[in-house]
């Protein structure tokens, strides 16, 4: 079996500026795939080109193994659900999800049947007959997907989908999208510029930055292995700060310009003596044992302490250096009060180190 998509060498230009820079990437049938970036970087380039409304300037675009050269956007086998949804204001929800099959020519017993079990799938059982304008910002999501699902298509892009809701409502349109993708298994490539959509959603991530894709990996390998200094300040949280190698024979130093001296690991090959040094909140151990190895060791003075219930986190200093550790949820720290110095460390494997200057 081919893979559902498989995009060679995509390049687009507009005049001499470079949107989408020589993309290859391959998708797997029946996978959540995110494609995650800064506002700019050349995501909606490329969904476009995916479904057919622009043509590449050079590269090539197979969808399950057939060469989609010259085939309009209509004839090929994706549909797509855009950030401002485009759902027909004067038709009601029932007419909204069977546009496309009446389009087909589908008989329309068939379309009732198919839009029925649609409304059943995006749990809107019962509002085929109610206007587009009676829905809340999140049920007309639900219109949206379940209007471009009808038709069966291989993939089904979504561009920010989720990008004019509320917060609550969007972490809680996060799972639901996750699972009805689960259940309806069609391929989705979901494009966003949101690291904790992308995480929670996805089987596979591709991080992009200018019109390139910097890693193609699993949520966790993106998190927990960064393949780029920009992968690892975009994904997730992290202390990032410039730094010089001290010595790298037999073990990597490095010493950040605020005067934290680490032993790092090398995330890549150490060119020059100029790098950066990525450190997690959460790899900050507060009050470690004594016998723990490889440890950098040091001591914090408490600044200030951030409560978020469950993501509450301290920011304190170490010398000029301010570094954010994120707080366990554990009664040995509760007592943890601004001023206080605290013995902390972190392992080695938790200090990572790219080369060059912070991009
Ligand atoms: N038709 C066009 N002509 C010229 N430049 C364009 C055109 N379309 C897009 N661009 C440029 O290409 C770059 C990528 O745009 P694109 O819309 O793909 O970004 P994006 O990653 O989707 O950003 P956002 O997250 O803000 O939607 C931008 O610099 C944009 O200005
Ligand atoms: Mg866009």
């Amino acid at each position: 079996m081919p893979p559902v998509l498989d995009i060679d060498q995509i390049v687009k230009k507009f005049g001499n500026f470079t949107a989408v820079d020589n993309v290859s990437f391959q998708v797997e049938d029946g996978k959540f795939f995110s494609i995650l970036g800064p506002s700019g970087c050349g995501k909606t380039t490329l969904l476009r080109i995916i479904s057919g409304f622009l043509e590449p300037s050079s590269g090539s675009l197979r969808i399950r193994g057939e060469d989609m050269a010259g085939i309009a956007p209509n004839r090929r086998p994706v549909n797509l659900v855009f950030q401002n949804l485009a759902l027909f204001p004067m038709m009601n929800v029932a007419e909204n999800i069977a546009f496309g099959l009446k389009r087909q020519r589908c008989p329309a017993r068939e379309i009732e049947s198919r839009t029925d079990a649609m409304l059943e799938r995006v749990g809107l059982t019962g509002y085929g007959p109610k206007d587009i304008a009676q829905l809340s910002g999140g049920q007309k999501q639900r219109v949206a997907i379940a209007r471009a699902l009808v038709v069966n298509p291989s993939i089904l892009l979504l561009d920010e989908p989720l990008g004019a809701l509320d917060l609550k409502l969007r972490e809680q349109m996060k799972i639901e999208l996750k699972k009805l993708q689960r259940e309806v298994g069609t391929t989705f490539i979901y494009i966003t510029h949101d690291q904790s959509e992308a995480l929670v959603m996805s089987d596979t991530v591709a991080v992009m930055n200018d019109g390139c894709f910097e890693q193609i990996d699993t949520p966790r390998n993106l998190y927990e292995s960064p393949a780029s200094s920009f992968v690892a300040g975009f994904v997730g949280e992290a202390n990032i700060f410039s730094a010089f190698v001290e010595s790298q024979d037999p073990e990597l130093i490095v010493r950040t310009s605020t005067g934290l001296v680490m032993r790092a690991t090398a995330m890549q090959q150490m060119e020059g003596r100029e790098c950066s040094l990525f450190i997690r909140p959460e790899s900050i151990i507060l009050m470690p044992d004594d016998n723990l190895e490889d440890l950098n060791r040091f001591e914090l003075v408490v600044e200030a302490i951030l409560f978020d219930g469950s993501n509450t986190k301290i920011l304190a200093m170490q010398g000029d250096s301010e570094i954010t550790v994120a707080l366990p949820q554990n009664q040995q720290f509760a007592h943890i009060a601004v001023g206080d110095h605290i013995n902390a460390g972190v392992h080695v494997d938790g200090c990572k180190c790219y080369s060059g200057e912070m991009s």
